[in-house]
């Protein structure tokens, strides 16, 4: 560890997620954001001076940040297929490393980046922001004191009507995210059923893609533009809706939906739990929609009621990175390797196996 007590981070990746790295790090007064790297010179430059780094740790490359070696943390938030080879690099280093989500493009990509973490005795932490939403912890809570009873059917989903991001960018490319809204949406949502529902193993999945949108230009808020000049060939290969259902070790089941475009009123995000003693219901719209809700369905005393609990602000991206420092001072990473996120990864390809073979897809764990 670095002087004093004093951690020093970087960042790789100076997009929409970077940013909200480089802000919790600024943020949080026991560390000092010492690097960043991104292949936008522009925005290396102001990224940089904003946040005090100095112009010779500034890079256009990922690797030659990782060999500044001077890092306690590392945060990465490249296009998708660049998180493996940066996190086992940074991990074999001696840095620990908070990946945005998905971890990888496949499970076994992630399984590389646990065994590096494993072998280097290193944390490896993924950044599931969306759990941090006020809501989600406070339900969380009620539902651990039992509120629900059995949990034993949930519903989660992201739905877009028109939001492909970056139309023909590396987000709509197999090659460089690996997938579409499953990967990019459906697993914050996975992320919080599977949190939610304390870790359950899944036994099976059955699911469904789709291409509707994103082949004929449309879909996003370029569309307009994209409709006339047409989108190059290849430039879309991933779906931009999938559904999925998921049965689990003890029975119970868990429907999935995330799309990026589709014929909706507006965008919305749900997460639906039915349990033996009660049922709970939290809706957002677009990510920073003030106008959200958790809804518990239960009884007292024999009467129905309903309950509407009150909602602290959202911890978002911030409370991410203390997490993940929190994981780095605790001096023990044995159960911070990245095994949560690495489920994540194993369930999604099931997803996209089960929808190319059209059939269900039981898990081998
Ligand atoms: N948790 C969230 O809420 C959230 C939201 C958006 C994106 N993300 C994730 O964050 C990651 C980045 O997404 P984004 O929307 O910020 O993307 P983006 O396209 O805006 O930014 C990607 C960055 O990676 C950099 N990069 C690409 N190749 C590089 C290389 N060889 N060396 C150094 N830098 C390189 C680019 O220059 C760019 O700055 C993705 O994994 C995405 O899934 C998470």
């Amino acid at each position: 560890m670095s002087d004093g007590d004093r951690l020093r981070a970087g960042v790789i990746g100076l997009g929409w997620a970077g940013q909200q790295h480089m802000a919790a790090y600024a943020d949080i007064t026991d560390v000092d954001l010492v690097a960043l790297a991104g292949l936008e010179t522009d925005a290396l430059q102001w990224l940089g001076d904003r946040y005090d780094v100095p112009k010779e740790h500034r890079y256009p490359n990922w690797q030659d940040l990782v060999d500044h070696r001077q890092l306690d943390l590392l945060s990465i938030a490249a296009p998708t297929t660049l998180h493996a080879p940066i996190a086992v690099t940074a991990l074999g280093a001696g840095i620990h490393v908070l990946s945005e989500k998905p971890i990888a493009e496949n499970a076994d990509t992630a399984r590389l980046m646990v065994e590096a973490a494993e072998r280097n005795d290193r944390v490896l932490d993924v950044s599931f922001n969306h759990r941090q939403r006020g809501h989600v912890k406070v339900l969380k809570g009620l539902i651990d004191a039992g509120l629900l009873g059995r949990i034993y059917y949930a519903k989660v989903g992201w739905l877009r009507r028109e939001g492909i991001p970056g139309l023909g960018s590396w987000f709509t490319r197999r090659a460089t995210a690996g997938g579409g809204p499953l990967m990019d949406l459906g697993v914050h949502m996975l992320d919080i059923a599977l949190y939610l529902l304390d870790e359950p193993t899944v036994h099976a999945v059955t699911a469904a893609t789709y291409a509707e949108f994103g082949p004929r230009g449309k879909g996003s808020s370029t569309s307009q533009f994209l409709r006339k000049t047409g989108i190059e060939p290849g430039a879309f290969d991933v779906e931009d809706l999938s559904t999925a259902f998921l049965r689990l070790k003890g029975g119970e089941t868990l429907l999935l939906e995330s799309s990026w475009a589709q014929w909706i009123p507006k965008d919305r995000c749900y997460v639906t739990m039915y349990g033996s003693d009660g049922g709970a219901s939290i809706e957002w719209g677009a990510p920073d929609d003030p106008d959200r809700t958790l809804s518990i369905w239960t009884e007292k005393e024999g009467v129905p009621a309903t309950l509407h609990p009150m909602i602290p602000p959202d911890g978002k991206h911030t409370e991410s990175v203390r997490d993940f420092i929190t994981k780095v001072r605790s001096g023990d990473y044995s159960n911070h390797r990245g095994k949560q996120a690495l489920a994540r990864a194993v369930v999604i390809d099931a997803c996209y196996a089960s929808a190319e073979k059209g059939s269900e897809i039981e898990l081998d764990w």
